[in-house]
């Protein structure tokens, strides 16, 4: 790799794990994620949640209309996984294009997850049939039995719910979301097919240090939450190593700053302004910056089985830092952007840096 590499032109990224909101927050933060990617993964958990296809089609629509005018960026859509889904709904919502994959949130594991899966035997026969039609399944791999520490939540859940769901369903295309354990990154690479893992912005960046540093950090409380250092180390290693099976998801999550900086404030960082910067200075830092692409723009639609985007963007390195605001404006309040505790020296060329209010 070139040691002064200065500039980086990269198939343009995708977002496999993204939250858009509705309303207000959602006018103010697309623009935020349509700058720089191509297409995302939009999560499901709105209130109530998007769990027929005719709802999934709904909100694709206030999506498209939230979008700067131009704006090129295609939501691609989930439907929340309950326990009365419709099999049948569900698969002529992917038939016809409506609706990308089925997001599996076991009950109460994190924001607006109440709808979740208690029962999984439940779920069985639309696993089933996921399997057997192609539809892939997004996993929040977390229990959340409150005596399971919450630091162990994502390896209990791969041993006691991942692993016997993948055994069972054989065929069935699952991507395990925002790993944060070496554990998480060991299971995937041990299994021989059908299983991939993305990783956010925040967890190759942050350990649950940084949630305490000098005093209670409530932007960046996320969930899951983050690990301890050789966990955040195992990430960056999968991260950066090209390895197909791992690829972004931000996990961009906005709340607006009250319901954040709160006695019980919310799980969720948003990361969606800065996160190419990020990745760039995470992987210029584990000299990885030739197998960037890979983890924003190719393994991705490799593992969704989808074309990868056919325009590229420049990443530019600055000698001056970039003057990102710390918080971004929207008609449902202000929402602090991830600060990666470092000063950021990559730009997404011909892109402002101030965002567009
Ligand atoms: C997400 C949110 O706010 O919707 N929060 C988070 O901490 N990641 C929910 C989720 O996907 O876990
Ligand atoms: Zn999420």
């Amino acid at each position: 790799m070139t040691p002064d590499l200065t500039e980086l032109t990269l198939i343009r990224p995708d977002d496999w794990h993204l939250h858009l909101r509705d309303g207000d927050m959602l006018k103010g933060i697309a623009p935020e994620s349509a700058r720089d990617f191509g297409r995302a993964i939009v999560m499901p958990n709105l209130v109530p949640p998007v769990v027929t296809g005719q709802q999934a089609r709904a909100y694709r629509d206030r999506i498209m209309a939230a979008l700067p005018a131009g704006s090129a960026f295609r939501p691609l859509m989930t439907l929340y996984l309950t326990e009365e889904t419709d099999a049948d709904d569900l698969i002529a919502a992917h038939d016809a294009g409506i609706v990308t994959a089925v997001k599996l949130y076991p009950a109460g594991a994190t924001t607006n997850s109440a709808s979740g899966v208690r029962d999984f035997d439940k779920v069985q026969p639309v696993l089933e049939r996921m399997a057997e039609a192609g539809v892939p399944l997004c996993v929040h791999g977390e229990v959340t039995d409150p005596d399971v520490d919450i630091f162990d939540r994502e390896a209990v859940f791969i041993d006691n719910v991942l692993d016997p769901i993948r055994r069972r369903t054989p065929g069935l295309k699952v991507t395990l979301e925002h790993v944060t354990t070496q554990d998480g990154v060991d299971y995937i690479r041990d299994a021989s097919a059908g299983i991939a893992g993305s990783i956010t912005t925040h967890h190759l960046i942050i350990n649950r240090n940084n949630l305490f540093a000098g005093g209670l950090r409530p932007h960046y409380y996320c969930l899951p939450i983050a690990k301890r250092e050789a966990h955040r180390v195992a990430l960056v290693e999968a991260a950066t190593s090209g390895d197909p099976r791992f690829f972004l998801g931000t996990d961009s999550a906005p709340h607006a700053d009250p319901a954040k900086e709160s006695g019980c404030g919310c799980a969720g960082v948003f990361s969606a302004t800065n996160t190419l910067a990020c990745l760039a200075h995470v992987f210029e830092a584990a000299e990885a910056l030739d197998r960037l692409e890979f983890f924003t723009s190719r393994n991705g639609p490799a593992h969704y089985g989808l074309p990868e985007n056919e325009d590229t963007i420049t990443l530019q390195r600055t000698p001056e830092p970039l003057a990102l605001p710390a918080k971004i404006e929207t008609g449902a309040g202000p929402v602090t952007l991830f600060d990666p505790g470092f000063a950021l020296h990559w730009r997404v060329k011909d892109t402002p840096q101030e965002p567009a209010q």
